[in-house]
């Protein structure tokens, strides 16, 4: 199979990476935005080569998007209008009612299906890339059924050679449920970097004192506004629903210490502990 990835970064350079490596792609030809983005890429064997988008996509079988979603709005429907049968398109983008917005009606629209692999790291472009970075995660196949059974078929194969578990859900579901267990901590960990770090003016010392509690809740707070602000504007409305409801508790734990009510707090902690229910 020929396969085009447009966006050689953290997922699109790790999946290339995998399905090379696994056998499910033949040739790799890259589609960059900055040249010096696509010389590191090819450098590091990510790709087999780079082209310009309509020539990697016309060349290819299958190709997958894994640009931010601000930059794949206007290049989905691009690319759709390019295929022809036998062609698949997917995206690994994080959010997916607006992208699903921009090819609705569209001719080729049953080439194209909306895809998520859930996982990732804090860091982007082509040297975060790494390999098994979606073994044994959840893939998300998103609105199945307005995608032909060949493109369907198609991006199962390309999920399962990354190793992922397939899920099936509608995109409005997606990105609510998305809102609360992915967007919602990237909110929370920048707000918590931000408090620490405004801190940090009059108590120079303070990240002295931190310790892994600190780091594993405030890492999310390294991962870039290129990437997280177009999620959280194309999920804004489940995203502020989740943080009131975020807020809500906070002000709960907050008034509960004001009040110095000890019972209210244990009660709060012991309802937060059965996230290990969840999580192990
Ligand atoms: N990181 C995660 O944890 C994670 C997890 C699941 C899904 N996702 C989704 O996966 C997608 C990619 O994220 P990522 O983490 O791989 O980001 P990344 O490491 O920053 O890579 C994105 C790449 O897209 C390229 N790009 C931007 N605009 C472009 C355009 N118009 N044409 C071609 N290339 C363009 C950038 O290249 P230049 O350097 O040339 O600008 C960059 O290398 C996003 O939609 C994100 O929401 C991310």
């Amino acid at each position: 199979m020929q396969l085009a990835v447009i966006g050689m970064g953290l997922i699109g350079g790790s999946a290339a990476l995998d399905l090379k490596r696994a056998g499910f792609a033949e040739r790799i030809i890259g589609v960059g935005r900055r040249p010096e983005t696509a010389a590191e890429a090819l450098r590091l064997g990510l790709v087999d080569a780079v082209a310009p988008l309509e020539e990697a996509v016309a060349a290819a079988d299958l190709t997958i998007l894994a640009v931010p979603v601000d930059a794949a709005l206007p290049l989905l429907p691009r690319v759709l209008d390019q295929v022809g049968e036998g062609q698949t398109v997917t995206d690994m983008c994080s959010t997916k009612r607006t992208l699903m917005a921009a090819v609705a009606g569209r001719p080729r629209r049953a080439r194209f299906l909306g895809s998520h692999a859930m996982a990732g790291t804090e860091n982007s472009g082509p040297r975060a890339a790494q390999p098994d970075l979606f073994r044994g995660k959840i893939g998300i196949l998103c609105d199945t059924e307005a995608s032909a059974p060949d493109a369907v078929a198609a991006v199962e194969g390309l999920y399962r050679a990354l190793g992922m578990r397939l899920v099936r859900m509608d995109a409005a579901r997606h990105d609510l449920h998305t809102a609360y267990v992915s967007h919602l901590s990237h909110a929370v960990s920048y707000a918590l970097a931000l408090t620490v770090l405004d801190k940090e003016r009059d108590e120079a010392a303070i990240f002295n004192l931190a310790g892994g509690g600190f780091a594993s809740t405030a890492r999310l707070a390294k991962s870039g506004a290129p990437m997280w602000t177009p999620i959280f504007m194309n999920n804004q409305d489940h995203l502020l629903e989740a943080l009131d409801a975020y807020r809500g508790h906070l002000d709960a734990l907050r008034e509960a210490i004001a009040r110095g009510d000890v019972p209210a707090l244990n009660d709060l902690i012991a309802r937060a502990n059965d996230i290990r229910r969840i999580l192990g």
